[in-house]
């Protein structure tokens, strides 16, 4: 049983330095001061270090491990796989876990998803979602619409042509002159809103954007707008208000323009329905973008869902232009297969919105003691905690104080791992996501709430010191 006292105290990032090799964040920079345990084991919420501490994963890694670490089916399922059948091209051969998980995705998603091309990961399903709308138009005679809008602040991916249409300022210089830049329009934020707005009336601004931007650019030039439908780790989970979506919806029915919603994060169940998409049927997008929860963290997957009749027309025409060597590879497909076997087993979409508003509960009574929780947001088991100097002005913490990373040592210290970002310098605010694996229990999450009580002990004494 973890204690506090027993806990390794977790003060000092480490930056060793080996001659050859090391781990992955030595490429990050060597003034994050966040210590990273070396991890050894993990089993549904809880993972334990090489000294035998555990964590609370209350973040899923970055919201993907959404059945649970240590699924022994799931493991069994791979294993299998690896077994019969390791590898078949999907360019020269087809094979039955393919097949099976397509089938499987496109039911879970409904009428208007019949096709799933597969990727090895988010930023890569995105691109071929952007990829295949651009042919798309090519092929049919709209070769000037090459414009994509996306939100301010976003994010859809780590490659470049990803990164290009992330809303996010401090990429500025680095693709500068480098890559296509997006077009942005405001995200419908929620909390730190200009002067005078409510969070619908700044929804109904940032929709006006929208309608200024593609009048601007021309509505012929404009491919597709993307958005995240819940919000993730640029905007820490924001929810749009009100009838955001179904306007949005008809904007893009209005010009034209196709509406691709990046559920990298948010989809697959995370917020109590298979797509976040589900909570606003009356405004389904043209493409779906999945990846994260499909596979959880158990395999490189990501699906792009598209139209039956978009999919085969352009398979009429020129074909859609794509190819992956780990396209549908057959152990990630069986992965994926058993990880939504777990999720019919386990009923974890209704776990998700369950578990979620227990849990939301329990943060919004853990705010009202503490008075540097500025805003609980989120939909289902993706959940944001603001963080503030003072609530009632929603003044920030000082940048120097470097309240994200210090909420994460303090979570760490207390056996807890937390998913905080500062993005565009504090701009949009200082949060951290709450997104347990779905499997959680409520006893957990009381356990999650008792370490997080006091990791914000620990952090307001700090900040008192400070
Ligand atoms: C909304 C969104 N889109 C795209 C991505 C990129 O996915 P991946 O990291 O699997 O490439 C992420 C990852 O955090 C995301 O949250």
């Amino acid at each position: 049983m973890r204690t506090k006292e027993s806990a390794a105290t977790h003060d000092k990032a480490s930056h060793d330095r080996p001659a050859l090799g090391g781990p992955q964040d030595l490429f990050y920079a060597n003034s994050n001061i966040v210590p990273l345990p070396i991890i050894d084991r993990a089993e549904g919420i809880f993972m334990w270090d090489e000294t035998g501490k555990d964590y609370i994963d209350a973040c899923s890694g970055p919201v993907a491990c959404n059945i649970g670490h240590g699924n022994p089916r799931v493991a069994a399922a791979m294993a299998a796989q690896a077994r019969k059948l390791d590898f078949a091209y999907s360019r020269l051969s087809r094979h039955r876990p393919n097949m099976a998980l397509t089938d499987r995705i496109a039911a879970l998603a409904g009428p208007g998803y019949e096709r799933v091309c597969l990727a090895s990961g988010g930023s890569e399903a995105m691109e071929i979602a952007v990829k295949f709308l651009r042919q798309y138009v090519v092929a049919t005679g709209a070769a000037q619409r090459r414009r994509i809008i996306t939100c301010q602040p976003s994010y859809h991916g780590g490659t470049i042509a990803t990164l290009a249409m992330s809303g996010d300022d401090a990429l500025a210089p680095f693709l500068d002159g480098f890559a296509v830049v997006s077009e942005r329009v405001p995200a419908p934020v929620s909390y730190r809103l200009p002067e005078g707005h409510t969070a619908e009336s700044y929804a109904a601004l940032c929709l006006d954007a929208l309608e200024a931007k593609i009048d601007e650019l021309g509505a012929e030039n404009v491919l597709a707008f993307v958005i995240e439908p819940v919000g993730g780790v640029a905007t820490g989970c924001v929810v749009p208000p009100g009838s955001y979506m179904q306007r949005t919806r008809e904007i893009c029915n209005r010009h034209g323009i196709y509406l691709v919603f990046d559920e990298i994060l948010c989809g697959t169940g995370r917020t109590g329905r298979f797509l976040a998409a589900h909570h606003t049927p009356e405004a389904m997008p043209d493409i779906v973008v999945l990846a994260k929860g499909l596979g959880s963290g158990y395999a490189p997957l990501g699906a792009v869902l598209i139209p039956a009749s978009m999919a085969d027309h352009l398979a009429e025409l020129t074909g859609f232009n794509f190819s992956h060597t780990y396209n549908a590879n057959p152990i990630t497909c069986a992965t994926g297969m058993a990880v939504l076997d777990e999720y019919e087993r386990l009923g974890l979409v209704a776990a998700a919105a369950e578990r979620g508003a227990y849990l939301r509960g329990k943060l919004e009574s853990l705010a009202a003691e503490v008075p540097m929780i500025g805003d609980i947001r989120g939909l289902g088991l993706l959940l944001a905690v603001e963080l503030v100097a003072d609530r009632e002005t929603k003044t920030p913490l000082p940048g120097r104080f470097l309240p994200t990373e210090k909420i994460r040592i303090h979570a760490l210290n207390n056996g807890l791992f937390l998913y905080s970002r500062r993005t565009a310098g504090g701009k949009y605010g200082d949060w951290f996501i709450v997104a347990p694996p779905l499997t959680i229990t409520e006893d957990e999450c009381d356990e999650l709430i008792a370490r997080l009580t006091a990791a914000f002990e620990d952090f307001e004494q700090d900040y008192r010191s400070f």
